[in-house]
C-alpha cells in the first residue's frame, strides 16, 4: 500500500457506518484504492455499483463437432505441464506471484481469527450488503446480484412441454439454501411460480437446509434430495445418478431452466491448495448441471482460482456447449478471496448430436475422472478430462481467460493488501460508505429493504 493511500485511509470518519449519512467526497476517497469495474464509482448521478460482465462465445471456427469433442474429451492421467509459459498464457507470472505474496502476508499465525474477520469486514465497501438482509444468508444476496447481472430468472425462456409457467431449477451443494430462497422469492413475488430440486451434504448442522427459516414466500417450492444413503453427497455416483433421474422424470425428460451450484468446504489453513482441492467438487457439480439442465437453460457455478489446467479444461467443456460464458467476481463476494462464478447462457449442446448423446458422453468421462480423483490421496495428482493442447490451441478462449484472470487476481491482491492495512490499523473504523452501497444494491437489485435496518 502506498503512503498516499494510507493517508486517505486516515481521513475516514470514525462514526458508525451503519448510521452515518454519506457524502460523495468520501466515496471518491474510497474509490482511488479500488478497481475500476468491481467497486462503486462516484458519478454525477451518484454511486454506481454496476459491474461490467465480459462474455466469451466460442466462434464457429473453434466450435468442435461431436466427433472431435468425443475424441478430445476423456479422463486420463496425462502429465500436466504447468510452467512460466502456461501461467503467462492464462494470466501473468508476476501477477500470480504478487497474489501469492499478498495471501502469504495474511497467513501470519499472529493474526487472530477475530482481528482478521473484523479487518476484512471493515475494509470492504460491500460488506454490509450481505448482512441483516431479511434473507437467510449472504449467499441469497449473491444470487440477487448474479440474477441482476445475468437475468437468470428471466421468464423469456421457453422450454417445450414441461410446465412452462413454472420456473424450474436445481440447487447443487445448496445448503443452507440462500440461493433457493432468493430464486423462489424472486419468481413468486413477480406473480410466477418456481420449483427447485436441491442436494447438499446432510448431517452438517451449519450447512444443512434451513427451509423453515426461508422467507414466507419461499418456504414451499424446494424438494430436497438426500439420496438412498441419506448423505446428500454428490461425490457418490449413485447419488448423482438418482438426483439427475428424479429431475429428468419430473420434467418429462426436458431438464430444468436454471442450475446453480455453490459447493465448497472449509479451506482454512490450506487456502493455497484450494483450487486443487476443489477439483472434484467442481467436476461433480458440472456433471450434474450438464445432465439435468434443459436445452436453452442457464447456470451459475462457483469456482475458486482459475489457473490450473484441470479447471480451465472444465470451463472449456462449458464453452463448447453454451452460447456464451462469463467468468466473473461479483461485488458482493468477499474481494479478498478466490471465489468467482462461471455463468453459462443458453445450453446448446453440440451442433450435430442429440442432447442425450452429449449427456451420455459427459457422464462417462466425468464419472471416470471422479473415480480417478477419489482414488488419489495426493491432491496434486495429475487428472485430466481434456487434452491441455486443445485449450492452449484456442487463442480466443485463452485470451478471454487471461483477461478475466488478470482483472480478478489484481483486484484480489489489492483487497488482500487492504485487509492487511486494516489489520495494522485496528483503530480505523469500517468503510463509511458501506450503508450507502447497501442501499444502492438493494435498490438496483430490487430487493425489499429489511425492516429496521
Ligand atoms: C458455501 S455452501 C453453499 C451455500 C448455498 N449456496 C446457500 O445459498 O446457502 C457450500 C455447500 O457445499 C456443500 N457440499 C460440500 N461438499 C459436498 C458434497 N460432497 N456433496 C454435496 N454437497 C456438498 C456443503 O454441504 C455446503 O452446503
Amino acid at each position: 500500500m502506498t503512503r498516499r493511500s494510507k493517508k486517505r485511509r486516515r481521513a475516514t470518519s470514525l462514526e458508525d457506518p451503519e448510521s452515518t449519512p454519506h457524502s460523495t467526497s468520501k466515496v471518491t476517497n474510497a474509490r482511488c484504492l479500488l478497481s475500476e469495474e468491481l467497486l462503486p464509482r462516484n458519478s454525477k448521478s451518484g454511486l454506481d455499483i454496476r459491474f461490467v460482465s465480459h462474455y466469451v462465445s466460442c466462434s464457429v471456427k473453434n466450435r468442435l463437432n461431436f466427433a472431435q469433442f468425443s475424441k478430445h474429451l476423456g479422463a486420463s492421467t496425462e502429465a500436466i505441464k504447468i510452467d512460466k509459459e502456461w501461467y503467462n498464457t492464462i494470466c501473468d507470472v508476476a501477477v500470480i506471484e504478487n497474489l501469492d505474496k499478498a495471501k502469504a502476508a495474511l497467513s501470519d499465525g499472529d493474526i487472530s481469527h477475530e482481528l482478521f474477520t473484523q479487518s476484512r469486514s471493515r475494509s470492504s465497501v460491500f460488506d454490509a450488503v450481505g448482512r441483516r438482509t431479511g434473507f437467510l444468508n449472504r449467499a441469497a444476496i449473491k444470487m440477487a446480484c448474479l440474477d441482476n447481472a445475468f437475468s437468470l430468472t428471466s421468464h423469456t425462456l421457453r422450454m417445450g412441454s414441461f410446465n412452462d409457467k413454472i420456473f424450474s431449477f436445481v440447487d447443487i451443494c445448496g445448503g443452507p439454501g440462500g440461493f433457493s430462497e432468493y430464486l423462489i422469492w424472486r419468481i413468486r413475488s413477480g406473480g410466477g411460480d418456481a420449483k427447485g430440486w436441491g442436494v447438499t451434504l446432510a448431517g452438517d448442522e451449519a450447512t444443512n437446509w434451513r427451509t423453515q427459516t426461508f422467507r414466507e414466500e419461499s418456504k414451499e417450492g424446494l424438494e430436497i434430495f438426500n439420496g438412498g444413503d441419506q448423505t446428500g453427497d454428490i461425490y457418490k455416483k449413485m447419488n448423482r445418478d438418482d438426483f439427475v433421474n428424479q429431475i429428468m422424470k419430473a420434467t418429462n425428460g426436458e431438464g430444468v431452466r436454471c442450475a446453480v451450484a455453490d459447493g465448497g468446504f472449509d479451506f482454512t489453513g490450506y487456502e493455497k491448495d484450494q483450487e486443487m482441492a476443489s477439483r472434484r467438487i467442481i467436476l461433480d457439480q458440472s456433471s450434474v448441471i450438464l445432465r439435468c439442465l434443459g436445452k436453452g437453460g442457464n447456470f451459475a457455478l462457483k469456482f475458486f482460482d482459475t489457473f490450473h489446467p484441470f479447471t480451465l479444461s472444465t470451463i472449456y467443456v462449458f464453452y463448447q456447449l453454451f452460447e456464451s460464458l462469463c467468468l466473473c467476481k461479483i461485488p458482493v463476494s468477499r474481494p479478498g478471496n478466490s471465489e468467482r462464478y462461471l455463468i453459462g447462457k443458453n445450453f446448446m449442446h453440440s451442433v450435430d448430436a442429440s442432447v442425450e448423446e452429449v449427456r451420455a458422453l459427459l457422464q462417462r468421462v466425468f464419472d471416470e475422472a471422479d473415480e480417478r480423483l477419489s482414488n488419489e490421496g495426493d491432491i496434486y495428482s495429475d487428472v485430466s478430462i481434456l487434452s491441455q493442447s486443445v485449450v492452449v490451441g484456442d487463442s480466443e478462449f485463452c485470451e478471454y481467460i487471461k483477461h478475466q484472470n488478470l482483472r480478478i487476481a489484481t483486484e484480489q491482491t489489492e483487497a488482500l493488501r487492504e485487509i492487511r492495512w486494516y489489520i495494522e490499523h485496528p483503530e480505523i473504523p469500517a468503510r463509511q460508505e458501506q450503508m450507502q452501497v447497501k442501499r444502492k444494491c438493494f435498490g438496483e437489485w430490487h430487493l425489499p429493504w429489511p425492516d429496521g435496518r
